[in-house]
């Protein structure tokens, strides 16, 4: 099959597709073929060994994945060939098969692509446990979303809206504030200006955040929490800036406002009914079309490197997908 293959810790310049062997199955285990996979900002730091955890080289990157049961010998899990599925795993979703357990897989609507399959879970997950499950995101609550037209970004800013809240985007470009104000958000400001903390009081009238979406990181969460309203909540998400804030505790103190931790990696361990509840919460509002997932652009598998560079350019909108089979 083919597969994008990691032999040395490398920028993906230096990373090749390659013909290599099939996975094999083991019991209890099913054989799925790969339709699409989405690209997450933590595939582009496991490529270059510069993730907390690394995968032992060789490795297949790629953690999000749809496509269909080939193989399920015992039908695991109750699944049985020709299923559509979508799935998580730690590697390996950037090939033509993946061998995985049941655990790793959720079931599909019917008549959803797979392109937007390979791009839902993981950000959509995250937004909803976040502003959910973690802050207890209320209907009319003031919510600023950082880096709203990244992927966990956009998911929050359309969970927000379905959760009833009043969404402001924060974003560095024109053409990303359009964005996530044509998904949804209610007003966008743009965070690289000195002053637009003060853009964010006139837009809530004074009140400030009630919840803060924060997938960046960097001396912006600490601007926002400034902003944050009495009995705010900060959700600390990522650092795509790079930096890892620290936050003087004094502010927590002054402002009434709690920073919460956000791990999507912990949650079926750590929370295994929650996410049951969240999932289904998800795929309700896909089946119904409540909720229409953004997918962000779509590269064929031969062009896997500019689906990575997009991202890695801080240019891309939305979650980059990579499209296996035709
Ligand atoms: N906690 C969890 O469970 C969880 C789950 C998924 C992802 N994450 C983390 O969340 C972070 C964002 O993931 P994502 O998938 O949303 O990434 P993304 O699609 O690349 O979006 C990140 C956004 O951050 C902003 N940004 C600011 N400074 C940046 C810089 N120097 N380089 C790149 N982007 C920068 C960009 O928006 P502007 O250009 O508008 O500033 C960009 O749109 C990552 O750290 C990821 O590991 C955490």
């Amino acid at each position: 099959m083919k597969a994008v293959v990691v032999e040395h810790y490398a920028p993906i310049d230096q990373i090749e597709l390659k013909d290599v062997p099939a996975p094999s199955i083991e019991p209890g285990q099913l054989r799925i073929r790969v339709e699409a996979a989405g690209i997450g900002f933590v595939d582009g730091l496991k490529i270059e060994g510069r993730y907390q955890t690394k995968d032992p080289l060789p490795f297949i990157p790629g953690t999000e994945f749809a496509g269909v049961v080939a193989d399920a010998p015992g039908a695991p899990g109750g699944y049985h060939p020709g299923m559509r599925v979508m799935g998580m795993t730690r590697s390996g979703a950037l090939a033509e098969e993946i061998v995985v357990s049941p655990a790793a897989l959720h079931p599909l609507p019917d008549g959803v692509a797979p392109e937007v399959a390979a791009s839902f879970r993981a950000n959509y997950l995250t937004a909803l446990y976040a502003l959910s499950a973690r802050a207890s995101l209320g209907a009319g609550e003031q919510l600023l979303v950082l880096g709203a037209a990244g992927g966990t970004g956009i998911a929050a800013v359309q969970i927000g809206k379905l959760l009833g809240a009043r969404v402001i985007a924060a974003a560095s470009t024109p053409d990303k504030r359009a964005f996530a104000q044509a998904h949804g958000a209610d007003a966008a400001i743009d965070y690289t200006q000195t002053g637009w903390r003060d853009t964010l009081k006139d837009l809530t009238a004074g009140h400030g955040a009630d919840v803060i979406f924060d997938p960046v990181g960097g001396e912006i969460s600490v601007q926002a929490f400034r902003s944050i309203a009495w009995r705010g909540r900060h959700l600390a998400v990522g650092f795509a800036a790079g930096t890892i804030p620290a936050l003087p505790f004094n502010l927590p103190l002054l402002k009434g406002g709690a920073l919460l931790g956000v791990d999507l990696a912990q949650i079926a361990t750590r929370e295994p009914d929650v996410q049951t509840r969240l999932m289904s919460q998800l795929t309700g509002w896909l089946a119904d079309g409540q909720l229409k997932p953004v997918v962000g652009q779509v590269f064929a598998f031969a062009d896997f490197r500019e689906a990575f560079k997009t991202m890695q350019t801080r240019a891309a909108l939305g979650k980059m997908v990579v499209r296996i089979a035709p």
